[in-house]
């Protein structure tokens, strides 16, 4: 569908397609009329979501490859976006990873002193933030100057129940949901 052609169609991104919830958020505006985006760091995942997307009616769908905690990527995202739609009417920030720590590949030092044990531990965290928090603010602002042409733009940001209680070993999972939360 070309700019042009786009026209009246409704036209949404969701970022973390390739399964799970990002897949069935981008199908639901698809089944609703809305031309979908699907971006995810997963190719396989992202084939299949498109192909679900052309079986359930949305009038244009795109899979696009990006990493979102890469700005150059997403920006490389956002630019073929442009080209094919010129808007961009809601972003749905929904791409996330879960705690190491929550899945047990990854804890506390066992002893006082264990350097490489903390620089796991924390790369993990990095690794986490950018992702989850820093990938979904890059996300947004690479796609301002796309929802600025919409006259009735939305952002969704998919946060967690962890972002409100406590839970064991998810410390980082945790931040990254508090940071998305309002
Ligand atoms: N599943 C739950 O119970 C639950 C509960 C609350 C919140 N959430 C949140 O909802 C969102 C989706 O959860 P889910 O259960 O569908 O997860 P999932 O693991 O099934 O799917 C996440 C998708 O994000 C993609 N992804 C991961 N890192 C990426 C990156 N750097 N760049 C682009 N894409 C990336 C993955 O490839 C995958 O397709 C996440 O933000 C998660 O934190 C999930």
């Amino acid at each position: 569908m070309t700019t042009e052609a786009v026209g009246q169609v409704k036209t949404v991104l969701v970022t973390g397609a390739g399964q799970g919830i990002g897949r069935a958020v981008a199908l639901a505006f698809g089944r609703a009329g809305w031309a979908v985006a699907a971006l995810d760091v997963d190719e396989q995942g992202l084939g299949e979501t498109l192909e679900a997307l052309a079986g359930c009616g949305a009038p244009d769908r795109v899979a696009l490859r990006a990493d979102v905690a890469d700005e150059s990527q997403v920006a490389g995202a956002m630019a073929a976006l442009d080209r094919r739609w010129g808007r961009l009417d809601a972003l749905v920030a929904n791409a996330g990873i879960a705690d190491p720590r929550w899945a047990g590949q990854l804890d506390f030092p066992e002893r006082p002193g264990d350097a490489d044990a903390l620089r796991r531990l924390t790369a993990a965290w990095d690794r986490l933030m950018a992702v989850n928090l820093r990938g979904a603010y890059v996300c947004c602002a690479a796609a301002v100057p796309l929802l600025r042409r919409s006259d009735r733009a939305a952002i969704v940001l998919m946060a967690s129940t962890r972002a409100l209680q406590s839970e064991p070993a998810s410390e980082a999972y945790a931040a990254s949901k508090g940071g998305c939360s309002p």
